[in-house]
């Protein structure tokens, strides 16, 4: 059993804190107030290895293990939220997919430009009428005589969906087959038959874009095909076992910010003649605040850390996700509480932890998706 942290992941870990201090919490305000995507900081990102921190150096990546991979979104989390889950997408959703089921051209062509971060990736399962239920998509690619896939459909809630260049996606190409049925495709949004909706105006991460996308006879090549044909559920689902990693880092960040700054309220603010860090009530808060973020912050690496090993996750994954992201909405519920009036202004940065929060428990499978994926491991019963 060993609780440090190797060389690599301390340097990368150093890495993230230092650009997420630098550059990115100075802008956190202005990026939630006016939406903007921040790309100049992705960039950033990108050139110090952070858009593909699993991706083996030959294809433009950091070449680290997942254990580095939490450390360095947790970092970037608790300046931002919204820069880590462009981080995250670009990392997890889009580039882990195509490193563990695409050919080696596919390797080349669309890894480099994402994990290098001079690119943006998006990955497109959900529908405006399928969430939860992903395997009732309704996005359909039929298949032509000469191998090529015609694709018509709608995906909603596509994380910087606005400005990806790729996306990774998912169509229903035997709809009897049903979750047998569902093949992965990589889509260039350059091409013709790709079109955008509207911007999802949000209650958090505000300046990751996120939008509707639209498919009108877009037609993919046979060596746009990832993995075999029929394969896509599960490729969806093991790339989500990696995104589960992703978010509940992304919490783990959130919800230490909201801890830290209010370590520093309850010393500062005074109340009946003392701080109020003093009075029984608060310190009773400030324990639990930090059982949970401790106990968040170590289910995640234990799911990283078999990842790494080669080992089983999913359920460790879901553990991890489930229990940070509930974490952090509530322990960003305790930081505006104890910060009163002043947790509710827009003055401090409490209510945007507060609102970022709530995304954790939603995206990449809601905390009842995670119940029940750690259920059915747990008991073998569906
Ligand atoms: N890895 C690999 N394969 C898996 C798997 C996993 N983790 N989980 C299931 N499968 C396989 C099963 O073995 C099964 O294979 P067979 O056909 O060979 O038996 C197949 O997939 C179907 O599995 P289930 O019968 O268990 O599927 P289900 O219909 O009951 O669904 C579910 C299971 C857990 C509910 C799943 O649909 C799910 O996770 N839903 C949530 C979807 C989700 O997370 N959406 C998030 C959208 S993306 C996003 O949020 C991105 C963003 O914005 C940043």
């Amino acid at each position: 059993m060993e609780f440090g942290f190797n060389e690599e992941q301390l340097m990368i870990q150093d890495v993230a804190r230092r650009i997420a201090r630098e550059k990115i919490a100075p802008s956190a305000e202005h990026h939630d107030r006016t939406g903007e995507f921040p790309l100049e900081n992705i960039r950033v990102l990108g050139e110090n290895g952070l858009m593909g921190i699993e991706v083996p150096t030959e294809y433009g990546g950091a070449g680290m293990d997942p254990v580095s991979y939490v450390l360095a979104m947790v970092e970037v989390a608790a300046a931002d939220a919204a820069h880590s889950t462009i981080m995250s997408v670009n990392n997890s959703l889009f580039c882990n997919g195509i490193l563990t089921h695409g050919t080696e051209a596919q390797k080349q062509k669309y890894v480099r430009a994402i994990a290098e971060g001079s690119e943006i990736g998006a990955f497109a399962l959900t529908e405006p009428q399928s969430g939860s239920d992903a395997t009732a998509m309704r996005c359909r690619a039929v298949k032509q005589a000469d191998g090529s896939f015609v694709v018509n459909g709608k995906k909603s809630w596509i994380t910087s969906g606005p400005v990806a260049k790729y996306i990774v996606l998912f169509a229903m190409t035997d709809p009897d087959k049903g979750s047998r049925g569902i093949t992965a495709f990589l889509i260039d949004t350059a091409r013709e038959g790709f079109g955008r909706g509207k911007t999802e105006p949000k209650l958090g991460i505000r300046a990751s874009a996120t939008c509707e996308i639209e498919f009108n006879d877009y037609v993919v090549q046979p060596d746009e095909v990832l993995g075999q044909e029929g394969e896509g559920f599960k490729i969806a689902m093991g790339v989500l076992d990696t995104g589960r990693i992703g978010i509940a880092s992304q919490a783990v960040g959130i919800a230490r910010a909201a801890y830290e700054a209010t370590i520093a309220y309850v010393k500062e603010r005074k109340a009946f003649g003392a701080p109020i860090g003093t009075f029984q009530m608060t310190q009773a808060k400030i324990a639990d605040m930090k059982c949970k973020l401790d106990a968040s912050l170590l289910l995640t690496l234990r799911a990283a850390w078999l990842k790494g090993q080669g080992r089983k996750f999913s359920a460790e994954a879901a553990m991890a996700k489930l229990t940070a992201s509930e974490s952090a909405m509530w322990i960003a519920h305790q930081a505006v509480q104890i910060h009163g009036g002043m947790g509710y202004s827009k003055e401090m940065p409490v209510e945007r932890y507060f609102r970022d929060a709530k995304i954790t428990e939603i995206y990449e499978g809601t905390s009842e998706i995670q119940r029940l994926v750690i259920a059915r491991s747990e008991t073998g019963l569906r």
